[in-house]
């Protein structure tokens, strides 16, 4: 497999983004929650430009009771619930594999109940080293606030995106949930309250029914909708966002290959990343940036020239 990453490797220069405050060797990176270290048996990990782990929450999670994944006729339904092994863990245990195995930028995602608590956890990854930027996971519930998703109350989330911006200087990026009225507001929170990039989207709300027995084919009932039937929802989201703030944008939502990614770099997005697609197709990620490459070279453009450049 490293034959396809050697093969897009003369498209280097034309593959190079930014995001924020990080330079990125590509636009690729993974979504949290669908890929870890093991992934990288199949593939050479340099063709990610970053990566993001799977959200962690200060105490440890056990996540939801099974059956917690479905695949649907166009995606994927989970209720992960959050698993994690908690801060402590992740600082000591996990933390130090990241180090020793990731050459390029780790993003660490994460997630709290409160606003101190979001602070309090960024305040302790500061003094971790390793660690070249922050996803901030807003989908969660906030105690404070009737255990509504921090992520759908633009005061919150300004609120929330000032407190961080002021602890670090790493890059904060802020991922919007898309089960909201409208995310352009949210988008301009985030920025206004001095985050350095925003990622889009979560999970979008989903459920299915055996039609036979009428059971709920998760155990929670209702869980999170992802992959290739949210595309073109993610990517109507990434372009009002584009339309409504300067800040660049890290584009998930069914990406499952280059073809798909260029619609996203089109519609505004300066990094974008593969999510469900890693359960469909394992080598996913250098198959993208192989076909990106190609692409790249026989227009002779680089990324950069092609963001947010859709002819409406
Ligand atoms: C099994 C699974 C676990 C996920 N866990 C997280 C998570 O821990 N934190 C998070 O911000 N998003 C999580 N997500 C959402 C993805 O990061 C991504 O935003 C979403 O799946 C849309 O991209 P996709 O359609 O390419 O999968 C998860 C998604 C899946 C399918």
């Amino acid at each position: 497999m490293n034959d396809i990453w050697r093969n897009s490797r003369h498209a280097g220069h034309l593959l190079k983004s930014r995001l924020g405050k990080l330079e990125l060797s590509t636009p690729l990176t993974v979504a949290s929650g669908t890929f870890d270290l093991e992934n990288f048996e199949f593939f050479d990990p340099a063709c990610l430009g970053a990566f993001v782990c799977k959200t962690i929450t200060k105490e440890p999670k056990k996540g939801n009771p099974p059956p917690r994944l479905f695949e649907t006729e166009a995606g994927l339904i989970n209720s992960i619930g959050l698993q994690n092994p908690g801060l402590d863990v992740f600082i000591n245990e996990k933390l130090p594999q990241y180090r020793d195995k990731l050459s390029m930028p780790l993003i660490v995602s994460f997630s709290g109940s409160t606003i101190a608590e979001f602070c309090a956890m960024l305040e302790s990854l500061e003094r971790c080293e390793g660690i070249a930027g922050y996803e901030i996971n807003v989908s969660c519930p906030n105690v404070e606030n009737e255990g509504i998703a921090f992520g759908i109350d633009p005061d919150v989330v300004f609120a929330l995106t000032r407190e961080l911006a002021a602890i670090t200087n790493r890059e904060l990026c802020v991922k919007l949930s898309p089960n909201v009225t409208d995310i352009a507001r949210i988008a301009q929170a985030v920025e206004a309250g001095g985050a350095s990039s925003i990622a889009l989207i979560n999970s979008l709300w989903g459920m299915a029914i055996d039609y036979r027995t009428g059971c709920s084919r998760i155990k929670k009932g209702v869980g999170g909708y992802t992959g290739n039937g949210i595309k073109p929802v993610a990517l109507a989201l990434t372009y009002k966002v584009s339309q409504a703030v300067k800040l660049p944008i890290l584009a998930m939502g069914g990406i499952y290959d280059w073809q798909d990614a260029l619609e996203f770099i089109w519609a505004g997005a300066s990094a974008i990343a593969v999510g469900t697609a890693n359960f469909v197709n394992p080598l996913a990620a250098p198959e993208l940036i192989m076909g990106l490459g190609e692409f790249l070279l026989t227009q002779n453009k680089a990324v950069r020239d092609l963001v947010g450049k859709v002819q409406i």
